[in-house]
């Protein structure tokens, strides 16, 4: 299955069950909506990962609180992108157990995982490169809609209603990633930057709580990576806990409040910005020198 077909199953999948209506509309602020954080929002507690051989993460444990902006660093192959796929549903964990505002998510599938509010873009964009931005983005807000399939066929006042809403929705979010003009354009005729910032729109119209992006700023030149940084703080001002990956180490420095460092799949470090940044094995893991020598 392609990654488009996937995404296109997940979003038929989605419309199908009912909704568990507990995330807030994003980007409205949505504080109001949410169960106390009495767990942390998301816990990953000793989580393996094994593909055969290679074991992709190993024995990883952290926390997430609720509002924070967290970055996830580490050298290519670190286990970062493995970490995004055990938490929205793509690969269960081999052992161990992740809690999203204490709920096991093992053995939930990706829209349910959607639906209970984590949403994630991808290192390498997954956009439907034949429909416009707009429909893009309406993917995302059809993972929240009401309706089952058999009104949508019928096309029943509900199903409109929903769509009319979906569109608008839709709207308001090209518009707050900046890219509303280019509502109308298919996406392959995108450049890459909105493109990138598509994406960011479609996982956001499925009002997550949680919103995970693998390497946004990747391929952005400074200017595209200031203005990039800028809407990461905004989305956060909506009330929106982020995980952010990136090898950008000034962008991840000027925006993250803690920062998760993972080296062949173990968790090497976690602190402040400026904790990580002292840490010798961080250095040594960057440098790709023994921890001692650095
Ligand atoms: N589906 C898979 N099948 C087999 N091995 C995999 C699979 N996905 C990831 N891996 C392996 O798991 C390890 C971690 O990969 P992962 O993509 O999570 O790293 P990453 O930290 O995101 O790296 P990068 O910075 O290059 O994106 C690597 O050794 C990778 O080859
Ligand atoms: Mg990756």
């Amino acid at each position: 299955m392609s990654d488009y077909e996937a995404t296109s199953a997940q979003a038929a999948d989605a419309r199908i069950d009912e909704p568990i209506a507990t995330a807030p509309t994003s980007p409205a602020p949505a504080g109001a909506h949410r169960a106390p954080d009495r767990h942390g929002l998301l816990e990953v507690d000793d989580v393996t990962l094994r593909f055969g051989g290679v074991v992709a993460l190993d024995r990883v444990s952290f926390n997430l609180h609720e509002g924070e902006i967290r970055g996830l660093i580490g050298p290519n192959g670190a286990g970062k992108t493995t970490c995004f796929n055990a938490m929205t549903g793509v690969y269960a964990p081999t052992s161990g157990q992740i809690r999203f505002r204490g709920m096991p998510l093992t053995g939930r599938k990706k829209y349910q995982i959607t639906r209970l509010g984590i949403a994630r873009t991808f290192q390498n964009i997954r956009l439907f490169p034949e429909m416009t931005a707009l429909e893009n983005t309406m993917v995302g807000t059809d993972a929240r809609h009401k309706t089952s399939v058999v009104s949508a066929l019928l096309r029943l006042p509900r199903h409109w209603h929903e769509e009319r809403a979906g569109k608008e929705k839709a709207m308001d979010l090209l518009r707050f990633v900046g890219i509303e003009r280019r509502a109308g354009e298919v996406a392959r005729n995108l450049s890459y930057g909105e493109q990138r910032r598509l994406e960011i729109a479609r996982a956001l119209a499925t009002e997550p709580i949680l919103l995970c992006l693998d390497e946004p700023a990747a391929g952005f030149n400074p200017a595209e990576k200031e203005s990039l940084l800028k809407l990461i703080r905004e989305i956060r001002e909506t009330g929106v806990t982020i995980l952010l990956i990136e090898h950008d180490m000034r962008l991840v420095m000027g925006v993250t409040e803690r920062i998760v460092v993972l080296e062949f799949g173990k968790k090497i470090a976690e602190g402040t910005p400026a904790e990580v940044r002292d840490d010798p094995k961080v250095v040594a893991a960057y440098l790709g020198v023994p921890t001692d020598a650095a």
